[in-house]
C-alpha cells in the first residue's frame, strides 16, 4: 500500500501541483469530464508517476465519498489538491456555488475526516475573493462554520442578493478561505494542515475561457496594468504549493495565499482601481 494523493479537478493547476508533490504517491485524480482525468493520467504517467484516473463530481457529497472510498483501495489519503471549479464565463450562479462553495466545503469536511496524521491539502480559491469589499463579521463566521448541507440556504447567497455570475464566484472563493480557517482547526487534530491559494490570472483552459467571454477585455487589462505585467503560469502556483504541502510549510496552516502578481494590490491602490 502507499500513500495516497487525492487530486480533485484535472486541470492545469492542479496538474503543475501534483507533478511537485506527488513522487512516489498513488495519485487518484477526479474530474466531472473524464477524459480530462484521462489526459492528465496519461500525461503524468508518462512522465512516470502512478495515476488512476476517475470520474467525479464535485458538487455531490455522494460522489466525493466514492472518490474517498476508491482512494483508500491503494493506501491512506496523505494529500489533497482541490483544483476543480466552474468560473464566471463558465456556468449560471447556481452551478458556480453549488460546485466552487458547497462541493469545496464537503470535500474539505470528508477528506478531513480520514487525511493520514501529518497530512497536507491545499485547495484553489482566487484573487476574485479578494476583491470584494469585507464582509461582516457575522458573514464570514456563517461561510466558515455553517453545517455544509445549510450553507446554500444562507441569506446571503440567495438569488435576490447574487448580482451576476462573477459575484457567485467571488463569494466562493471568499467561502473557501473561511472554511480553510475552520477546517485547519479540525484537520489540525490529526496533525495535518489545510492551506489555500488564491491565484491572480493563470493560463490554462478556464482562464483562456475568460479571455473570449464577455469580460474579455477587462481580463486583458488586469494582467497588462499588474505590477507582474502579465499573466501567471501553473507552474508558479505550484512554487507555493510546494512550499505549503512541505515540511518547510509545517507551521503554515489556515491560511490564504494571494499569489496574483500584484493585481490586487493594484486594483485598490494602483492603475488597476476602478474608476469612482
Ligand atoms: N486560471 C486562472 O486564471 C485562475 C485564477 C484564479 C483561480 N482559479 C481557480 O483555479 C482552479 C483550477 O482552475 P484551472 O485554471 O486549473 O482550470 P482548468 O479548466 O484547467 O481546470 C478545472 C477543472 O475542473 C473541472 N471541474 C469543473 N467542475 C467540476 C466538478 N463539478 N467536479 C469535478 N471537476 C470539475 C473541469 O472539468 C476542469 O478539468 C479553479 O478553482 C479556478 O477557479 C483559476
Amino acid at each position: 500500500m502507499k500513500d495516497v494523493m487525492i487530486l480533485v479537478g484535472a486541470g492545469q493547476i492542479g496538474m503543475a501541483i501534483a507533478r511537485r508533490m506527488g513522487f512516489g504517491m498513488k495519485i487518484v485524480v477526479g474530474d466531472y469530464k473524464m477524459e480530462n482525468a484521462e489526459a492528465v493520467a496519461q500525461i503524468m504517467t508518462n512522465a512516470g508517476f502512478e495515476v488512476v484516473p476517475f470520474e467525479m463530481d464535485l458538487s455531490s457529497r455522494a460522489s466525493i465519498l466514492n472518490m474517498i472510498a476508491e482512494a483508500q483501495k491503494h493506501g491512506e489519503i496523505s494529500m489533497l489538491i482541490n483544483s476543480a471549479g466552474l468560473s464566471p464565463s463558465q456556468a449560471p450562479v447556481e452551478a458556480i456555488l453549488k460546485v466552487d462553495l458547497y462541493g469545496t466545503a464537503i470535500l474539505l469536511e470528508e477528506v478531513g475526516k480520514v487525511i493520514k496524521r501529518g497530512g497536507v491539502g491545499v485547495t484553489i480559491s482566487s484573487q476574485s475573493g479578494h476583491r470584494m469589499p469585507a464582509l461582516s463579521a457575522q458573514i464570514d463566521e456563517q461561510l466558515a462554520t455553517t453545517p455544509t448541507e445549510e450553507l446554500l440556504a444562507l441569506d446571503v447567497l440567495q438569488p435576490e442578493n447574487i448580482q451576476s455570475t462573477l459575484h457567485a464566484y467571488q463569494m466562493s472563493k471568499r467561502c473557501n478561505v473561511k472554511r480553510v480557517m475552520a477546517e485547519a482547526v479540525k484537520w489540525g487534530e490529526r496533525g495535518a494542515r489545510i492551506n489555500s491559494i488564491s491565484p491572480g490570472i493563470v493560463v490554462t483552459p478556464l482562464a483562456i475561457d475568460e479571455f473570449n467571454g464577455p469580460r474579455g477585455d477587462f481580463y486583458k487589462n488586469m494582467f497588462a496594468n499588474c505590477p507582474a505585467g502579465r499573466p501567471g503560469t501553473a507552474d508558479e502556483i505550484a512554487n507555493v504549493a510546494e512550499l505549503l504541502m512541505s515540511h518547510q510549510g509545517a507551521f503554515i496552516t489556515g491560511a490564504d495565499f494571494l499569489v496574483d502578481g500584484g493585481a490586487t494590490a493594484s486594483f485598490f491602490y494602483g492603475p488597476l482601481k476602478p474608476k469612482e
